[in-house]
């Protein structure tokens, strides 16, 4: 499909010698009405070529040799403004349909290129509660973003494995075991032991050392310790599975952060050599002041263990060279944040090469909240994340059941919609803005959410069903779609991939939910005004043509931020 913006930038560049980057850089779309489809401002230009703006866009306006796909050009104030023969856009993106059908908007700008996305990462033996969604959502939405781009991506889920509290748990389980059957509900039990073998540390010291102890030799590899422990991981891996099965995600690495902890030495070395390793108090430490961070970096705990930031080291370490990415990204709460400032910033004395340095990226988002006294709680200290989508999904099979009575496969409806809206809520907004949790707005079919992408999605399935037609490209008459609500549709359509690839760019896959919800909303207004089943055989044809492709294009957006379509609801 021809790239407009690109064929705007040649033009330009043939009667002004200014770098191609920069032009391409500063033609943007226009969005108001009848003012074109995309503007060249000449500002910036201005100081360079000592001419005023309006000066140089009204030069640039005669010089300009208009090849046939642009309409006309006009000189607005210091703005280039282009407009796209509509019939020729339209045929470019019917024609791109024709060829790629569901595969419409992928691209090839990733080939040769490694991505690994870092995410969900949660941590055994406690629940997957609703902070972990969001890396979990954002993460897989960026994992599906970067393939569709072309990308080798690969997702990776950094089990927290690892820590203290595993010598608690290996105590409570000595000591109570018999009394747990953990064969059922296993993860309340675990967290049950942890919370009681944790009262018990701060009344008796003694049971504190011995928790120690057996941490001690969990790490030397004791049999009795790691076989628990295992046991403990492999039980809370059923628990997440749970989550992963309802948000259909798979991982391509489940390397945890125990792995980790051996390859220790390794950095401490690296550290020494390069003169960066300082004591205190016993503990190695990085100082990071010169680099503006003001708390230190521990890399060796002073009784000689690792800690969070040594094992993120060592899989920096690991995934340069298992890997050889070209991004790495970390999809983790704004919390982290300092934290990944502090590894990012040791990592560069590990003599890994410059590019594995850069390419180290660290997404993070804002939190949840609540919605107080909307949430049903099992036992009140927290919330299982499985709960929450299970009730989501109750509740959108309550709303399907008043909407449409006769929906034969309501479970699998309300399981798309329910688990869909919790999805997109989500990722609706900038990253780093800070969230309500509000189940009844997000299962709303009116407003910018879920299951109003899907009902549109459904009506357009329907409205192609009942014509009985497969209408094929020859067949249209470009002219029926010369009005404005069609051309609206159809620019957004021309757009797909432009916006794919400024989510990945900025790695925020609200770009791509906010498009959809443009896109639904072009088309409601769209079928307001038109009949789609029109009388006239060529309209209904084009229109048909037209609106099976919104279809689609919804339907591979919202597959692209892991929501399912139904085919009815
Ligand atoms: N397990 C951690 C947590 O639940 C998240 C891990 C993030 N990734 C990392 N490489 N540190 O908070």
């Amino acid at each position: 499909m021809l790239n407009f913006k690109q064929e705007i930038t040649d033009l330009i560049s043939e009667v002004i010698s200014i770098q191609k980057d920069m032009i391409y850089q500063n033609i943007s779309l226009i969005k108001e009405k009848d003012k074109g489809d995309y503007t060249f401002p000449c500002f910036t230009l201005s100081k360079q070529l000592k001419k005023s703006p309006n000066q140089i866009s009204e030069e640039l306006k005669e010089k300009l040799k208009l090849p046939k796909f642009i309409e006309k050009v006009e000189s607005v104030n210091g703005y280039l403004n282009f407009y796209i023969d509509k019939e020729y856009l339209t045929k470019e993106v019917f024609k791109e349909y024709e060829l790629k059908r569901q595969d419409y908007g992928k691209s090839d700008i990733g080939t040769n290129k490694t991505v690994l996305i870092e995410y969900s990462s949660p941590n055994i033996a406690k629940p997957f509660h609703i902070g972990h969604l969001r890396t979990t959502v954002i993460g897989h939405a960026l994992y599906n973003i970067y393939k569709f781009l072309g990308y080798n991506t690969i997702g990776i889920n950094h089990l927290g494995d690892y820590g203290t509290q595993f010598g608690k748990l290996i105590e409570a389980y000595k000591m109570w075991g018999k009394e747990y059957n953990l064969q059922e509900n296993a993860m309340d039990q675990m967290v049950d032991m942890y919370v009681r073998i944790n009262k018990l540390c701060s009344e008796d010291e003694n049971v504190l050392e011995r928790c120690r102890e057996n941490f001690r030799l969990l790490e030397q590899g004791d049999k009795y310790c790691v076989d628990l422990w295992n046991k403990f991981k492999d039980l809370s891996m059923i628990d997440f599975e749970k989550i992963y099965k309802l948000l259909d995600i798979k991982f391509d690495s489940y390397k945890g952060e125990a792995s980790y902890a051996k390859n220790m030495e390794e950095i401490i070395n690296k550290l020494e050599k390069n003169g960066k390793l300082i004591e205190s108090e016993g503990a190695k430490i990085v100082n990071l002041e010169d680099a503006g961070i003001k708390t230190p970096c521990i890399v060796q705990k002073a009784n000689g263990s690792s800690i969070y930031a040594t094992r993120d080291l060592a899989a920096i370490m690991y995934r340069a060279k298992t890997y050889d990415y070209d991004k790495s990204i970390y999809v983790t709460g704004y919390e982290q944040d300092l934290h990944f400032k502090q590894v990012f910033e040791v990592a560069k004395y590990l003599d890994l090469d410059e590019k594995y340095i850069k390419g180290l990226i660290h997404v993070s988002y804002g939190m949840y909240r609540l919605k107080e006294g909307k949430m049903s709680t099992r036992k009140g200290n927290f919330i299982k994340l499985e709960d929450i989508l299970n009730e989501s999904i109750t509740k959108a099979k309550e709303i399907i059941e008043e909407k449409n009575p006769n929906l034969d496969n309501s479970d699998d409806v309300a399981q798309k919609v329910g688990i869909g809206a919790v999805i997109f809520s989500d990722l609706y907004n900038s990253r780093i803005k800070d969230e309500v949790f509000d189940l009844d707005e997000m299962l709303s079919f009116q407003g910018e959410t879920c299951p109003y992408i899907q009902y549109m999605y459904v009506r357009i399935k329907s409205i192609i069903e009942k014509s009985n037609e497969n209408v094929l490209l020859k067949d249209i008459n470009y002219s029926k779609l010369n009005d404005e609500l069609s051309y609206n549709i159809v620019k957004l359509l021309y757009n797909f991939t432009d916006v794919v690839i400024q989510a990945s760019n900025k790695n925020e896959p609200y770009i791509v939910s906010r498009y959809l919800i443009d896109l639904a909303q072009a088309y409601s207004l769209f079928y307001n005004q038109n009949k789609v089943l029109s009388d006239d055989i060529e309209e209904r044809k084009a229109r048909l043509y037209l609106i099976d492709m919104v279809g689609s294009v919804l339907k591979t957006g919202c597959g692209l931020l892991g929501i399912k379509m139904p085919d009815k609801m």
